[in-house]
């Protein structure tokens, strides 16, 4: 099967143009995989598009508001989303969750019809996955993931925006993901598979990725010709690699298992000595917050090999491509409910 095929894109988006930019298939963005190949490269388009005249795009969003609902501390989501919002000409509402979890006090299908009668969009940082999927189900409002314990499809975005722009073309770069098999590694999966490109994931036996993210990322690398392989050594993943990305060994929720992940862990940072089995023009890719001596050596991710503040720069245009597709002029507002309890 052949790559993505390209997007045709408007002459002239910006303004009158907005309207007439092909609509997502997906209403929301829950998982990477609610994006089809062409979808993905259509939201990677946009966003360059956004990232070069972000003036053009200034009132794509007039007069909508989006709710932002996160359990979990933030820096970079947070203050994308609302910076991006209001740069769209919209507003942004940031509610506080991190005392207790969204469904503690409400049903989230009961929060869900509370706030689609009043804003435009939803974002959730959640703990549990099945929040943000009850949340999609129940609202007529788009929901976005804004990271939940299964995936951060924004971050991955934003991310794939960074291998396109350092090396142009997704389908001839080779990602090595060296870490835990989680929500970060999910989506980078999904997004290489529906880029074509290539990745390998390095991970302790213990920590390997979901088997059902796996498999769904298998499939839509039958379709793209993606390359996606599994190994437990970090040298191997990143031999030939363009980009070496990790993140943390304990995220958000995980505290308590820090020691014991610490040392199943062992093996698994990002030296300079495993930078250099990399291609020489490798990049070294992480998400954010870092821990340096733990996951990275800091004489890494502080060398000119670094690309993390670029990927953070771009959290905040590919959030922009992702809020014009789904709550712009290119849809209606609130189509047909979709099933629901
Ligand atoms: N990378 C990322 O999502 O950062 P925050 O947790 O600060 O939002
Ligand atoms: N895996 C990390 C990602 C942080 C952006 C976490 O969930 O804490």
């Amino acid at each position: 099967m052949g790559a993505p095929r390209t997007t045709k894109m408007p002459a002239h988006p910006p303004k009158a143009g907005l309207a007439a930019m092909p609509a997502l298939r997906t209403r929301s963005l829950v998982s990477m995989a609610d994006l089809t190949p062409r979808e993905f490269e259509l939201v990677l388009t946009l966003a360059q598009m956004v990232k070069a005249g972000p003036r053009d795009y200034r009132g794509a969003l007039e007069g909508k508001q989006l709710v932002m609902i996160f359990e979990k501390p933030s820096l970079r989501t947070r203050v994308t989303f609302e910076a991006g919002m209001k740069s769209l000409g919209g507003d942004a509402i940031f509610l506080d969750q991190r005392g207790s979890r969204i469904a503690e006090r409400e049903e989230v299908r009961d929060v869900a019809h509370n706030l689609e009668r009043w804003v435009d969009g939803i974002v959730l940082r959640t703990y549990d996955h099945s929040t943000i999927t009850e949340m999609a189900r129940c609202s007529r409002a788009p929901v976005i993931n804004a990271l939940s314990d299964l995936e951060h499809p924004c971050q991955a975005l934003a991310d794939f925006l960074t291998l396109k722009e350092k090396f142009a073309d997704l389908r001839a770069v080779k990602l090595a993901y060296i870490g835990d098999g989680n929500n970060m590694a999910h989506s980078l999966i999904l997004a290489a598979a529906l880029a074509a490109a290539s990745i390998t994931v390095a991970t302790p036996p213990a920590y390997a990725p979901s088997k059902q993210v796996t498999s769904a990322a298998q499939a839509i690398a039958a379709t793209t010709g993606a390359q996606i392989h599994f190994t437990t050594t970090p040298e191997t993943a990143v031999a030939d690699a363009d980009a070496v990305y990790t993140d943390v060994w304990t995220s958000m929720g995980q505290e308590d298992e820090a020691e014991q992940r610490r040392i199943a862990f062992a093996g698994f940072e990002v030296t300079d000595a495993l930078m250099a089995k990399a291609k020489p023009h490798a990049v070294f890719m992480h998400c954010l917050p870092a821990h340096r001596g733990d996951e990275v050596s800091a004489s890494v991710i502080d060398s000119s090999r670094s690309v993390v503040f670029e990927q953070a720069e771009n959290r905040l245009h590919v959030q922009k491509a992702v809020l014009i597709l789904l709550l712009g002029e290119s849809r209606r507002r609130f189509p047909a409910r979709s099933a629901e309890a």
